[in-house]
């Protein structure tokens, strides 16, 4: 028989033995992310052909417009975690409140919650540029049987037991670690299989792209202004190149390929920034520090941070070792 890629499903079996709790919960959990994530790929795949593009009419808690695809995207994940019931609750970006799934019943056994993006880079869908999904996964730390509390979803990043996302682009690929590393999963279309096509990912130490929303400069704190005009000056490997898509997915997948570093500072509109603690910032923390990169808010490791709302926002610098430390030093030093 010629070699072929392992796929998700055999993979998941494969490493299933290397979680510290072994009853296949996680595994099962990981199998209906990739099953809804295979939903959510179809659908965004005919945006343009049926009317799916556009605002939903609704915002979200946060006062965001909600597109109908961010809507159809967190009900496929919400309804697909509920159907098979293997957690026992879920928190999601366009969700007022935390939803509890049987927690209270005795026989539900469930230990993980999930918080989830269900589509970001949502204002991209309409212009065909790649979207995706995040998600992040924790043990609640209440007891099974008991209804499930506001504590099992504020929990560090530090204490993440898996996470990762999908990249509906060009090709959709389904990125996650549980700890052991990260690795990248290709979705063969034709026949709905996900294979093992990047593993063991790594960020490069250094690199030379720098991604920020270079339109909000005048607001940017100081540290940030001189990191950006350090990026630019003319010396060593410099200039950097910039590369922006506006899909936090999207860049920070291209920059753990190539080597670089992601920027959403706060600024004098956003005191804390934009992107969400629990549902972007953490995930992709424990990503990038799984591949070798590092994530802060330029002061403090993002998965050290207490969380004390389910949609608070934080500064986010993530990337490339090298690059997040010189960007630190110019925050600190600023
Ligand atoms: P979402 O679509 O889930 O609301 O997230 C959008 C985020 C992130 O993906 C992206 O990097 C950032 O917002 C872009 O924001 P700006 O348009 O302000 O640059
Ligand atoms: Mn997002
Ligand atoms: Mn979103």
């Amino acid at each position: 028989m010629s070699q072929r890629n392992q796929t998700l499903g055999e993979f998941i079996i494969e490493n299933q033995s290397s979680f510290k709790y072994t009853s296949g919960e996680l595994s099962r959990l990981i199998n209906s992310i990739r099953l809804a994530a295979k939903v959510v790929n179809h659908e965004v795949n005919k945006a343009g052909l049926v009317d799916i593009i556009g605002t939903a009419g609704d915002t979200n808690i946060q006062g965001e417009d909600q597109q109908k695809l961010d809507v159809y995207a967190n009900d496929t994940f919400i309804k697909t975690m509920t159907k098979r019931n293997i957690v026992c609750g879920i928190a999601s970006e366009e969700e007022d409140d935390f939803v509890a799934i049987n927690s209270q019943d005795e026989n539900h056994q469930n230990k993980y919650v999930v918080l989830i993006d269900p589509l970001d880079g949502s204002s991209n869908i309409d212009v065909n540029v790649s979207v995706g999904t995040i998600f992040s996964i924790y043990r609640r730390v209440t007891p099974v049987g008991t209804p499930v509390t506001i504590k099992d979803f504020l929990q560090k990043g530090n204490q993440q037991v898996a996470a990762g996302y999908v990249v509906y682009g060009t090709s959709t690929m389904l990125v996650y670690t549980t700890g052991h590393g990260v690795n990248g999963f290709t979705l063969n279309p034709a026949i709905g299989t996900f294979y093992l096509s990047h593993p063991n990912m790594q960020f490069p130490e250094n690199g030379s792209i720098y991604s920020v929303n270079e339109g909000n400069y005048i607001h940017f704190p100081k540290g940030i202004k001189d990191y950006i005009k350090y990026c630019q000056m003319e010396e060593g490997d410099r200039p950097y190149t910039s590369r922006y898509i506006g899909s936090l997915v999207s860049d920070f997948h291209r920059n753990m390929i190539k080597g670089g570093i992601y920027m959403y500072p706060k600024s004098s509109m956003n005191a804390k920034g934009k992107l969400r603690l629990l549902y972007e910032c953490n995930p992709m923390a424990f990503l990038a520090e799984q591949a070798n990169g590092k994530a802060s808010d330029g002061f403090t490791r993002i998965m050290d941070i207490e969380p004390t709302e389910l949609h608070e926002r934080v500064p986010f610098i993530c990337g490339s070792k090298n690059m997040v430390e010189k960007a630190e030093e110019f925050m600190q030093n600023a």
